[in-house]
């Protein structure tokens, strides 16, 4: 991982079938004229294996994992079965895992550090509500959440931040340019805090409505290194001119 490549993940949540093996296809086939940019999928869990199998150059990743190895906990996957099943790291602490399934800092936190044991990458994702934001509080509610969420293994090699403000997902709704360069230069220091001088150079995503016509604009923005896609990374023609607008 290095700040100066770029970072574009897709985030399929809960949509994709075997059949969208053909939008990894073609994803794939954009991305082969693009520089200077890391490219990864989080597909359901349900397709990480085929995909793993099929994608050369796009990291795929899982969009959650429990905190142990092994164990009674039907359900569940954990990050040595996501590893084997091809997955290279995993989003965690996602606002809509944290707000429906009431996973808490600390449970993001022993996710990623489970991570980190099994040998991959962590996306760790933090943002603010609606109510945070108008009450004046966002800046002070999202470092506190990483804060209390980064694990103890915290390092630039293996850890990504994701800032995705919960009033910008699904929405079509983004903060102002100012407002995200205030939000990432406050997670940034709130991560050397925690890190120390590694913490200058783990890469801090910024997601929530990016689409193709505004991610240019996001992703020059000071410490954006890249952006965390939803609904834009369901599709090639709108994932992959986010992916050009990173490429350097
Ligand atoms: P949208 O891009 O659909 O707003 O979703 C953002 C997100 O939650 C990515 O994890």
């Amino acid at each position: 991982m290095t700040l100066n490549r770029s970072y574009i993940v897709g985030n399929w949540k809960m949509n994709g079938a075997l059949a969208d093996g053909a939008v990894l296809d073609a994803i794939e086939a954009g991305i082969a004229e693009q520089s200077g940019v890391d490219v990864a999928l989080c597909p359901p869990a349900t397709l990480i294996a085929a995909f793993a199998q099929k994608a050369k150059a796009i990291g795929i990743g899982a969009q959650d994992c429990h905190a142990a190895p092994s164990g009674a906990h039907t359900g569940c996957l954990s990050a040595p079965m996501l590893k084997e099943a091809g997955a290279r790291f995993a989003i965690v602490g996602h606002s809509e895992r944290r707000a429906g399934q009431g996973e808490s800092n600390t449970d993001v936190a022993a996710k990623a550090q489970a991570l980190f044991n099994a040998g991959l990458g962590a996306i760790l994702c933090v943002g603010e509500t609606l109510a945070e934001r108008d009450a004046g509080n966002a800046i002070a509610f999202v470092t506190q959440q990483l804060a209390e969420s980064l694990p103890i293994s915290a390092a630039p090699d293996w850890l990504t931040v994701a800032y995705e403000p919960v009033w910008a997902i699904g929405t079509g709704r983004v903060p102002q340019d100012a407002d995200i360069a205030a939000m990432h230069a406050a997670l940034r220091v709130t991560l050397v805090e925690r890190v120390g001088e590694g913490g200058q150079s783990i890469r801090i995503l910024y997601g929530g409505s990016v689409n193709p016509a505004n991610a240019a604009q996001i992703l020059v923005l000071t410490d954006v290194g890249g952006a965390l896609v939803g609904g834009a990374s369901l599709k090639a023609e709108t994932f992959l001119p986010i992916v050009a607008a990173a490429a350097r």
